[in-house]
């Protein structure tokens, strides 16, 4: 069997990565398979490295390399976050155009494609991810290579109307199509790309994921990641989470704990969530001094002004609804700035009555999942998750709402804290099984074999 190359921007060499679905995923992948993860340092350095750092870790042979202050301006903060990831999450709104930005990111592209093709060998199968390196399929080819380069974009595909706002949405979709199989979060995603395809580059779908396109036969096929499902059960007992959880019970005091755990990016909805819990306890007195409703938002890209600007608001937002609904003993929002280990996630899972998972777009939602796993078969919460979340697709047992919709989230919320046992433990027992069903081995398998890469 060939080695499996993985390309990301952040690999789990960089301690900043972990809060995010990609490092986790990909580093539980390749952990499995052994292999090679190319990508960014997690550094910046005043002149472009002459040899990207090697090292291996846990079988894993690690290649990565620092990017120059300019490079990580014009890739990583102005294209990729600050083009790409608005319009694929629906925000034209907040898009910044700029054509220096996109050949920033495609020399980035291009310089990081040339740190893999001297390593390929005949065999081999590279696997690209999320949206930093759309353009990656094409200068691997230009460099040569031949061989099977698989593609998984971690976040939303979005409608063809939104792409085309995308100035090199042309270039773009050319490069894309250089990839042997594309894998899409939700079936959704997938079809807004081959609808692309087919409108603006003459594309044929030809069924069971085949599409014939600038006369190559590539795939393209949804394929919704998942989680280490039975380990991170087990995280949730584990003495880490035990030590989190009994430091919240302290602060709860009784009280039912409604959780919500997000980076703090425009795309999880958190103005409308914290909305949303201000009209719980407006329109449910009751709920009044007996719910606590806890965000961990880690700061996340703070150096784009969208998400400073997403700082201030949940700053100000948070403060209003303490001042309108606390009391001498009782604080409404708790919003805490900061990360978290996922063991101690996983103990806060296990006494939350409630999970907000209210995203206004989201490629999957693993913050879902984990909710799921983690929870007392006794005595299960209630996961309530946004129809705008890729996860809602797998997970239809549970609450499902519109974000935008405060008023309803707020009465859906009620709903989950007065939910019976018996249909609580009915909905969590369907929710479970679909995670442990389509876990991380599963995602992995299944891309990987239509990719034809036997997995290990
Ligand atoms: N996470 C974490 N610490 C935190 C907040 C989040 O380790 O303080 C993890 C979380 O457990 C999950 C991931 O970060 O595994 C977030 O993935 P998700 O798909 O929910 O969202 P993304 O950040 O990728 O948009
Ligand atoms: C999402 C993206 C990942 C990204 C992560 C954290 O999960 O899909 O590609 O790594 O967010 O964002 P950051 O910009 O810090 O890498």
């Amino acid at each position: 069997m060939g080695r499996l190359i993985a390309i990301s921007n952040r690999t789990a060499a960089d301690a900043s990565a972990r809060a995010g679905g990609l490092a986790v995923a990909v580093w539980e992948s390749l952990k499995s398979t052994g292999g090679m993860w190319v990508g960014w340092s997690g550094n910046i350095s005043d002149e472009v490295p002459a040899e990207p750092e090697v090292f291996t870790d846990e079988g894993v042979e690690f290649v990565v390399t620092d990017l120059t202050e300019q490079e990580h301006d014009g890739y990583y903060l102005q294209y990729a976050n600050r083009v790409i990831w608005p319009i694929f999450h629906y925000r034209v709104d907040l898009a910044h155009f700029a054509n220096p930005d996109f050949s920033a990111y495609a020399a980035v592209n291009a310089r990081i494609s040339s740190l893999v093709a001297p390593r390929l060998k005949d065999g081999d199968s590279v696997w690209v991810h999320d949206y930093h390196f759309l353009l990656m399929g094409d200068y691997l080819r230009q460099s040569g290579w031949k061989g099977p380069i698989g593609f998984f974009l971690h976040i939303p595909f979005p409608s063809p109307e939104v792409f085309r706002t995308l100035p090199e949405h042309d270039t773009i979709a050319r490069a894309m199509s250089q990839f042997s199989v594309l894998g899409f979060q939700s079936k959704t995603d997938r079809s807004n790309f081959v609808r692309y395809l087919v409108e603006n580059c003459d594309a044929t779908d030809e069924g069971d994921g085949w599409i014939s396109v600038f006369g190559r036969r590539i795939r393209a096929n949804a394929y919704p990641i998942g989680i280490e499902a039975d380990s991170f059960a087990k995280a949730a007992m584990s003495e880490v989470a035990n030590t989190a959880a009994s430091r919240i019970g302290r602060f709860l005091g009784g009280r039912n704990l409604v959780l919500g755990v997000d980076r703090m990016d425009y795309s999880k909805g958190l103005p409308q969530r914290f909305e949303a819990v201000g009209k719980l306890f407006d329109h449910f007195p009751q709920t009044r001094g007996k719910v606590s409703f806890t965000q961990i938002a880690p700061p996340s890209r703070s150096k784009v002004e969208e998400y400073r600007d997403l700082r201030t608001q949940l700053d100000g937002l948070a403060g209003r609804i303490n001042g309108d609904y606390g009391d001498l003993d009782w604080i409404p929002i708790r919003y805490l700035a900061r990360s978290y280990d996922r063991r101690e996630l996983a103990g806060l899972y296990r006494i939350a009555r409630a999970c907000l998972v209210t995203p206004l777009r989201d490629g999957m939602n693993l913050v879902a999942k984990e909710f799921v796993m983690a929870q007392d078969p006794d005595d299960p919460g209630v996961l309530i998750l946004s129809e705008f979340a890729g996860a809602a697709e797998q997970l239809s047992d549970t609450l499902i709402v519109n974000p935008h919709d405060t008023y309803r989230v707020a009465e859906v919320l009620y709903k989950a804290l007065t939910m019976p046992l018996e249909e609580r433990q009915e909905r969590w027992e369907k929710l479970r099984q679909t995670v442990v069903d389509q876990d991380i081995s599963w995602w992995r398998e299944k891309f990987l074999r239509d990719l034809g890469v036997e997995a290990g």
